[in-house]
Order: C-alpha cells, then sequence, then structure tokens
C-alpha cells in the first residue's frame, strides 16, 4: 500500500501595510517604488522586488520584458541576479514582492512564478539561509517564512549526484 504523505506549510496573513514591523513595511514600500521602473509594455503588469541583506543593505528589481517575449525576465530573478553577483558574501534576508495592473492599482494578489521560486530555493540553498517572503497584495500581505515552502520536492544540487558543489 502507497503511503499518502502530506506537506503543508504556515504563512501569516495582514489586512494591512500598517499591521507589518516597520523594517518590513520599508521593505514593501521599496518593491513599490521598485515597479515604477519596470519594462511591462507587453503585458502592463509592473512588478517589483526588494530584498534585504543581512547588512541590511536593500537591493531592488523589476520585471523587464521583450519583444522575444522568453527574454524578458521577472523582478523576482532579476534583484537576486544582481544579489548574486554584486553581493555575493552576502546572505538575503527577507524579499517584498508587489505588482500593479495596467490601471496603476495594486495587483489583488501576486506570487512568484514557479522560475522564480527554483532561482529562491537555489539562492537559500547557496546561503544555508533561510529568506522571508512578503507577498503585498490589495487585500492583504502575506509573509512566508522560506522560499522553500514554495516549492516542495523542489529539485536542488542534491539531485545532482556528480560534482556537487
Ligand atoms: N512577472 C514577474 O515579474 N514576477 C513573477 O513572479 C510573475 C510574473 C512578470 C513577468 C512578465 O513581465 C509579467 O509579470 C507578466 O507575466
Amino acid at each position: 500500500m502507497p503511503e499518502s504523505i502530506n506537506i503543508s506549510f504556515l504563512y501569516q496573513e495582514y489586512g494591512n501595510l500598517k499591521e507589518l514591523a516597520d523594517d518590513d513595511r520599508d521593505l514593501v514600500l521599496t518593491a513599490r517604488k521598485a515597479a515604477d521602473n519596470a519594462y511591462a509594455p507587453y503585458s502592463l503588469y509592473r512588478v517589483g522586488a526588494a530584498v534585504r541583506l543581512g547588512s541590511g543593505r536593500i537591493v531592488h528589481g523589476s520585471n523587464v520584458e521583450n519583444a522575444a517575449f522568453p527574454s524578458g525576465i521577472c523582478a523576482e530573478r532579476n534583484v537576486f541576479a544582481t544579489v548574486v553577483s554584486s553581493y555575493p558574501c552576502e546572505k538575503p534576508d527577507t524579499v517584498a514582492i508587489t505588482a500593479f495592473n495596467e490601471d496603476g492599482s495594486i495587483a489583488e494578489d501576486v506570487s512568484p512564478c514557479g522560475n522564480c521560486r527554483q532561482v529562491m530555493a537555489e539562492e537559500e540553498m547557496r546561503t544555508g539561509s533561510k529568506i522571508r517572503i512578503i507577498l503585498d497584495g490589495r487585500d492583504k500581505i502575506r509573509i512566508i517564512e522560506s522560499a522553500s515552502h514554495l516549492l516542495p520536492l523542489q529539485f536542488s544540487r542534491n539531485n545532482l549526484t556528480l560534482r556537487n558543489p
């Protein structure tokens, strides 16, 4: 008989930005500002992401689209590419992600795509440290304690048996 395995996780849900700790609220506001720099002429969906590093430094990014659609990049992968390439010795503590609709209103919900989940999971592995994720939606703000929660049964370096770094 097969065994049924349950995978679940808890996250915190807030109804209002004011309920967040000061540093988390600031991070969300930075992500919202970063969305202003989105280059999203095709989807008109402007995403901003801000990462707080262990040192307190804040790095931000936005989505950058391309007429050759697959050449575009999400805000989260953009910001983590900056983190890894510019601050390789730092550990990201928290990332805030937000998005705006075509009419400039804050998106009802924001959720990282599968590619971005994979990249954030890799970053947790690389640094050996959990990354908190703040999802800034119109009516609710979710805080998830680790990127790995968003990618159960993830593919990782542990699956590569040869030349593990
Ligand atoms: N997008 C992000 O920036 N992050 C995500 O996690 C999901 C989607 C972007 C990609 C594209 O520029 C636009 O949102 C619509 O998919």
